[in-house]
């Protein structure tokens, strides 16, 4: 991508690039004198060396303390492009990996009978040789298909037998390399109603419980997930998902955790926070139903455009509500983080949006000390 990879030093060191980073500021003063040129203050100008604390603690250490992964999403191609840098802060920060992109459908089996391994194996090699757990992402989604299951009319035996072909073959695949597959994702809609698409029509609702058992048969030790996304605040949807979920375990479905994607927005102004109690209890109602509860893409992303001081602070803010929620719940087991960097976020390329714990650079965002703080 064309960028300088920053020396080690560099990545060692958090950037507190807004005036959030309170208690680091707080003991950088400046002083003036009428001889030497101005000194400017750490509140004036944050990016200055003596105002960039150490990082004493990486994000899967902080996490690992009490029991927890810190995983990243990445996608195989923009991580070769990016090469020696990339995996150092990868190997060096994260304890968990996700594949962006690369085992979705549509790159795993192009057509029914064509499988494509390259760039799902690479990383998943890449997790092996780095200690990493690797959460598998995602077995059945409506996005990110391939031109054969794409607005066909087919009957609930063929559609049955496509879908637990493809769970089959990739379960089987990377059988004893996934710690948890996200085997339905975002399988309801915005009102919590069973959402319409080529599984749903063909199959009905039972889509589900044959991708969950598909998935259990394939790789019996690999943890099953149900993921979707708006499910950290109440609502509908939660209410739905709870339903759901509640209902097909009680039949026996192995439906091991729920994974909370967690993208989410600060408004202009500041709006948007939801607290950490707030987050709590939603993690915690489906923990109560013996769930495993996950974040499992989070990011906070600024209004288009970026932010002021007060969006800023609530990003902060937001940062360390959520991952301070999971913290308190001991059911939360992982939080995964989707992109490393600003500028892989998958949000609106080319937005300010700033969504991430690092900067382009791969320098440590000021969010970063709020997420280390949330997690201890
Ligand atoms: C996104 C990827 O990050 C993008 O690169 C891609 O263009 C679209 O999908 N919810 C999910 C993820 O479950 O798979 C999505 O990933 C982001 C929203």
């Amino acid at each position: 991508m064309g960028m300088r990879p920053p020396r080690l030093a560099d990545q060692l060191r958090v950037v507190a690039l807004a005036t959030l980073a309170a208690a680091a500021l707080a003991a950088c003063g400046g002083s003036e004198s009428p001889t030497a040129p101005p000194v400017k203050t750490c509140q004036e100008d944050p990016t200055q060396a003596k105002c960039q604390p150490a990082v004493t603690l990486r994000l899967k250490d902080a996490a690992v303390a009490s029991g927890r992964y810190f995983g990243a999403s990445i996608y195989a191609g923009f991580r070769a492009a990016n090469s020696a840098t990339y995996d150092s802060v990868l190997s060096a920060e994260f304890s968990m990996l996700v594949a962006g992109n690369d085992m979705k459908w549509d790159a795993v089996q192009p057509a029914r009978t064509t499988f494509n391994w390259f760039w799902a194996d690479s990383m998943a090699a890449f997790a092996v040789s780095h200690g990493m757990k690797m959460r598998g992402h995602t077995l059945v989604w409506h996005n990110q298909v391939p031109d054969y299951i794409r607005n066909q009319a087919w009957s609930a035996d063929t559609a049955t037998a496509i879908l637990t072909e493809h769970i089959t073959a990739e379960v089987t695949h990377f059988k004893g390399k996934i710690y948890a597959w996200d085997v339905v994702n975002e399988p309801l809609d915005d009102n919590g109603m069973l959402r319409d698409t080529l599984w749903s029509r063909s199959i009905g609702g039972a889509w589900i419980e044959t991708a969950f058992r598909a998935a259990r048969a394939a790789d019996p030790d690999a943890l099953l997930f149900w993921n979707d996304y708006t499910l950290e605040t109440p609502g509908p949807k939660q209410d739905s998902t709870f339903a759901w979920i509640s209902r097909l375990r009680a039949s026996g479905v192995p439906i091991d955790g729920i994974g909370f994607q967690a993208h989410l927005a600060i408004e202009t102004g500041g709006g948007g926070v939801a607290s950490r109690d707030t987050y709590i209890a939603s993690l915690q109602r489906f923990a109560a139903l013996g769930l495993k509860v996950e974040l499992t893409e989070l990011d906070v992303r600024l209004p288009v455009g970026g932010g002021g001081s007060a969006e800023l602070a609530a990003q902060y803010q937001t940062w360390s509500n959520i991952v301070g929620a999971c913290r308190a719940v001991a059911a939360c087991d992982a939080i995964v983080v989707w992109g490393v960097n600003d500028g892989e976020s998958w949000i609106t390329p080319g937005d300010v949006r700033q969504p991430l714990l690092f900067t382009d650079g791969f320098a440590h965002k000021a969010v970063y000390a709020a997420v280390i703080n949330a997690l201890q």
